[in-house]
């Protein structure tokens, strides 16, 4: 076994075991339910990025036999290539298999995989899918987290789940100037990397200054208590619908009172000096809007992302999620992992503190529709 694959096994097991750990402290109903549609249970996404190991390698190797061919139907993400499944927001409907079963069929996809892995029955192909296996579990580590505070924040006495510092002192607000020029920006190497990073390319960006802090939840309290939520001067078209219908008035998680909200460590005071969490991509428009500056694109949030500290919050961008020049989909299933979803989505930059580390990178590329805001998403401004 060469050593890339050893480390690729290590990294396996670690990743398996880091999802487990994340949902120790769940009481066994916690793993069941889907309060709303964008939410899955716990269990489903145990057994989901399990059913990605199997349905992907461990199908292909000869001798292994599906451990559950319900399970497809089930645990099927939205692959249209590997057949039907159930709705997506029929997820929380699924009382069987139990949470128990699901622990059992990850363990026996855990080993099988070990074992293939040592008996070297694992082509270069499928080290390359593993290696995107265990960055398709870390990404539903980081949902599995924020699904976890959405239920249980849907508690009416906001339960704790455990320790999990989610707030932090934001630095001073400094902006910094980039020149204008033609710049380069995407992904370019021999490391991990998803294929919506790619192709790197040039990009003509004009003067703009950007700041290296995010903004606070004192900066946006000043939005709310000004009036931000009732002037629709601020807000895009669609923005003001979204506010209008669901009757928003501060960020998720806030309490009314606005001095108080829930956190994975149960109910607190407002951080006022830590990034403003949780608002979507139309409040932070409107914020932006409002203190007369802008989000910055994604191009200039690459070049930029040097110069400053990132990683505690998914920065919301004025990018539509779109291919780069060049971009060319993988055939086949896997092809249905990014490329189909590049319509009416923003990108994101950064990272977040639910995102597994050594996770993103500069070029990485989150995304997802306006109105959502259970990620930890927060406010980077351009002007
Ligand atoms: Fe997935």
């Amino acid at each position: 076994m060469t050593e890339a694959t050893q480390i690729l096994a290590k990294k396996f097991g670690s990743t398996r075991l880091k999802t487990e750990m994340l949902v120790a402290p769940l009481s066994v109903e916690d793993f069941v339910v889907q309060p709303v549609p964008f939410v899955s249970p716990p269990k489903w996404h145990l057994a989901h990025s399990t059913w990605f190991f199997e349905e992907f390698i461990l199908k292909n190797i000869e001798g292994y036999k599906i451990y559950n061919p319900e399970f497809n139907y089930l645990f099927n993400s939205y692959y249209n290539n590997v057949g039907q499944r159930i709705a997506r927001d029929k997820r929380g409907t699924l009382t069987r298999p139990s949470v128990e079963e699901i622990m059992v069929y990850r363990r026996h996809v855990s080993e099988s995989l070990l074992a293939a892995i040592n008996n070297k029955k694992l082509s270069e192909n499928d080290l390359s899918v593993l290696e995107l296996g265990i960055n398709h579990e870390q990404q539903h580590q980081e949902l599995l987290l924020t699904d976890i505070k959405y239920i249980l924040g849907s508690q009416p006495f906001d339960p704790i789940y455990g320790n999990f510092e989610e707030y932090s002192d934001e630095g001073d607000a400094v902006w910094i100037k980039l020149n204008e020029g033609v710049y380069e920006i995407g992904y370019e190497g021999s490391e991990f990397h998803f294929d919506n990073e790619t192709n790197r390319h040039k990009s003509y960006l004009n003067d703009f200054e950007i700041r290296t802090s995010l903004v606070t939840n004192e900066e946006y309290l000043e939005f709310i208590k000004s009036g931000g939520y009732q002037d629709f001067n601020l807000w895009h078209d669609e923005g003001w619908t979204w506010l209008d219908e669901n009757k928003i008035t501060r960020p998720l998680y806030w309490k009314d009172n606005l001095r108080e909200y829930y956190t994975l460590e149960g109910k607190k005071d407002i951080h006022l000096k830590a990034p403003v969490t949780h608002v979507n991509f139309f409040e932070a428009s409107a914020y932006a809007t409002w203190c007369g500056c802008r989000l910055p694109t994604e191009q200039e949030w690459e070049t930029a992302c040097e110069q400053f500290e990132w990683g505690r919050r998914w920065e919301w961008t004025a990018s539509a999620y779109q291919p780069y020049p060049g971009y060319k989909k993988i055939e086949g299933a896997i092809g249905e992992y990014n490329g189909k979803f590049m319509v009416n989505q923003q990108v994101l930059r950064g990272g977040s503190i639910a995102t597994a580390p050594g996770h993103s990178r500069t070029t990485y590329r989150n995304f997802f529709h306006s109105q959502y805001r259970w990620q930890y998403t927060g406010i980077r401004l351009a002007r």
